[in-house]
């Protein structure tokens, strides 16, 4: 979804495949498609030829083998880095990348003592994840990821501001672009970004910065990744890359600094063109999601909005500066992404929780829950 929201501001025209046909992102392309590209690759690969650069935005890895294998032999260019990805979707496989390259990574299991976080080396979007402050809570995560058919990872447990950079790279350098802030729900899942990172300070940026363009270097990176830190002791350790375009951070980033993840990275597809790194702030952006249900409104991470049909964008929706939702007047359920700018982060805030505000008094909400990790401060 948030792929064809920046192709879109970017005025580039979308054609949106996905199996499945009541997908969100298929009501905001010029173009869309009820395709399985795993089934119906014959059909799928005339669209694609009739594109200027194709993009995937799943994590499904049998489609992305099928995706990268389709493009071997055809003239488009398919965004899309499988060696880089193969190693950044296994949280065992890049750990041990990582230690190679000799950046700061939170200590492992059993030197760093608890309290812990366990996770699947395979999953994404917070799914398996659990904190264990001792031996029972430590079975029952590793239980858990057993249950996801997984390897388990058992790391120390950091309590700091979780922050967040894009890298893109082409193959030989790589342009790490801005530092945010990701705030996290009670599964751990992000529910909003703040851009630029507010109390970013010049030594952090630039330790994660130069780890994200060491790693981009070293895979040989053709593409994007995103790099996902906790400050601890004034060290950003890192706890994951992924090299894959992220769903969040890119459209704030956008609202912040005027820079379209989607145009430089078709920019660099078609024309070879690394680039440039981003320039100061234009201003503070806060991306976030609300689902409200009945009463009831809450943050939370995108998990919730994955069920939501026909989103639409709508400027100005409740003072906001964008929403991208499924809002209609009367409607009891829905789920909103909304962004909000100002000047200073002051500004920014100050907006948001008007927002916010007008939506409680405007739908009648009687109870607003904002959960955060257990466990956190
Ligand atoms: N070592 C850690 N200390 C504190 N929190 C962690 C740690 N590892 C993961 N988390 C939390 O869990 C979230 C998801 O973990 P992550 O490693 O990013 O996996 P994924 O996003 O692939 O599910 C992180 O954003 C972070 O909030
Ligand atoms: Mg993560």
């Amino acid at each position: 979804m948030e792929v064809v929201y920046l192709a879109k501001k970017a005025r580039i025209e979308t054609v949106v495949l996905d199996k499945c046909g009541s997908a969100p992102a298929l009501n905001l392309a010029d173009e869309a498609r009820a395709i399985d590209v795993v089934h119906d690759r014959a059909k799928a690969r005339k669209i694609f030829a009739d594109c200027d650069a194709v993009i995937p935005a799943n994590e499904n890895l049998e489609t992305l083998t099928v995706l990268t294998e389709m493009f071997k032999t055809m003239d488009v260019p398919l965004i899309f880095d499988m060696n880089a990805y193969s190693i950044s979707s296994s949280k065992t496989r890049s750990n041990e990348f990582m230690r190679g390259v000799g950046v700061p990574l939170p200590r492992m299991w059993p030197e760093c003592g608890f309290p812990v976080v366990v996770k699947p080396s395979g999953e994404s979007g917070s799914v398996g994840v659990t904190r264990a402050t001792n031996s029972d809570e430590l079975v029952a995560g590793m239980d858990r990821v057993r249950q996801l058919n997984d390897e388990i990872v058992v790391q120390e447990f950091l309590d700091g501001p979780s922050i967040s950079v894009e890298v893109i790279a082409d193959g030989e350098d790589a342009v790490p672009l801005v530092t945010t802030e990701i705030f996290l729900d009670d599964g751990y899942d992000c529910k909003m970004v703040e851009s630029p990172w507010e109390d970013e300070t010049e030594e952090v940026e630039k330790a994660i910065s130069d780890a994200g363009r060491r790693m981009a270097i070293d895979l040989g990176l053709r593409g994007i990744m995103d790099v996902e830190a906790i400050v601890s002791g004034g060290v950003p350790r890192i706890l994951e890359i992924d090299a894959r375009i992220p769903s969040q951070t890119p459209a704030a980033v956008f609202h912040s600094h005027d820079i379209n993840i989607i145009s430089m990275l078709t920019d660099m597809a078609i024309n070879g063109k690394l680039p440039s790194p981003p320039k100061e702030r234009a201003r503070t952006a806060y991306y976030e999601h609300v689902a409200v249900d009945g009463g009831i409104m809450r943050s939370s991470g995108e998990g919730s909005f994955a069920g939501v049909r026909s989103p639409r964008i709508v400027r100005g929706l409740f003072g906001s500066d964008e929403m991208i939702t499924d809002y209609e007047p009367g409607k009891k359920n829905w789920r909103a992404t909304i962004i909000n700018t100002g000047a200073t982060a002051c500004d920014a805030r100050i907006k948001r929780e008007k927002v916010l505000q007008a939506i409680i008094d405007s739908e009648g909400i009687e109870r607003y829950d904002d959960p955060s990790p257990e466990g956190c401060i």
